[in-house]
């Protein structure tokens, strides 16, 4: 095996080990900033909803309490608020959601499907988890949701959610007597959980691992090109040429001129020793001749 052939084995080697190194590493810090991209989307999300529904209770109830007696209104209820928010925001970006569902919902529009039901039920048989993350498949792409459960930690949710009874009347006029009531103090009811689409992300992260791959090649391309043509320059020529002139001189030809020594390497000061040894020799051939 060639010297040539023996380097790029060896940095075919060490480079391949590099790219596969370096190539998980880069994939996994992309995929977990696209993550962490999207849960902070969400957590804004969150974060909205809080303000919308706190807005709401603070200086929209009020504005309507009195009105609310005779023909209830719902803008004043904040979970009202911040679903029509929202299913507004849904109009423009369909993968976007924050929905509140809840197991006895008095809207039936909060009715969970099945995927959330089963984080409620998650929620409901684990009262100390406060949030739990996961990821669904949909047409366009993996959606990740953020959960947290709804528990009544406040008697006055009971004034809407315990008895028809204890409910304003125009309330159960609008939303009839039989869902939505029944709701018990410390209860797990229903789940906020916040959708948000990650196909954005993760395209943008396999962009960031394809360019690192690709710079990743381009300079072991570059680095290949460069140390064979110096390889090829510095030692293989100047061997050949050495060896060459020592195959002549052990077939007793002495004619051809002195090598050219250039440079002050290791392969120069080998010339320079070749050159003498030469000397040398013709100069004891000329001794032993009679
Ligand atoms: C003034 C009455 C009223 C009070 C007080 C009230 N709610 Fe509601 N709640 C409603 C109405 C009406 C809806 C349905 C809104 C809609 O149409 O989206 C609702 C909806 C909800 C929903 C969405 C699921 C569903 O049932 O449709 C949850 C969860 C909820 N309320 C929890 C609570 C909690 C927790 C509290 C106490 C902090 C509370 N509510 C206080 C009237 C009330």
């Amino acid at each position: 095996m060639g010297l040539r052939m023996k380097f790029n084995l060896a940095m075919g080697f060490t480079f391949l080990a590099g790219l596969l190194i370096a190539g998980l590493l880069s994939y996994r810090l992309t995929q977990r900033e696209a993550v962490r991209e999207v849960l902070q989307q969400a957590s804004i999300m969150a974060g909205q909803a809080a303000v919308i529904s706190d807005y709401t209770a603070r200086e929209i109830a009020p504005l309507l309490a009195e009105q609310s007696r005779e023909q209830f209104l719902p803008q004043s209820v904040p979970f009202w608020a911040a679903h029509t928010n929202f299913s507004a925001l849904q109009k423009l970006f369909p993968d976007y959601s924050v929905r509140m569902p809840a197991l006895n919902p008095t809207n039936p529009a909060d009715r969970p499907t099945d995927w959330q039901a089963e984080i409620i039920a998650l929620f409901r048989g684990n009262p100390a988890l406060q949030e739990h993350i996961s990821q669904r498949a949909s047409p366009n792409g993996p959606i990740l949701s953020i959960s947290r459960p709804i528990r009544v930690e406040d008697r006055a949710c009971l004034e809407c959610h315990s008895t028809p009874q204890a409910a304003p009347a125009a309330m159960v006029d609008l939303y009839g007597p039989s869902n939505g009531f029944g709701w018990e103090m410390g209860e797990t009811v229903g789940a906020q959980i916040i959708s948000v689409p990650m196909q954005v992300a993760l395209q943008r992260a396999a962009g960031t691992f394809r360019t690192v791959m690709l710079g990743l090649g381009a300079v072991f391309l570059l680095m290949t090109v460069l140390l064979n043509l110096l390889l090829h320059l510095a030692v293989v020529r100047r061997v050949r040429r050495i060896s060459t002139a020592a195959n002549e001189v052990s077939l007793g030809d002495m004619a051809a001129p002195e090598l050219p020594v250039s440079g002050r390497d290791e392969i120069a000061s080998l010339t320079e020793s070749f050159n003498r040894m030469r000397r040398s020799f013709a100069n004891a051939m000329r001794l032993l001749e009679p």
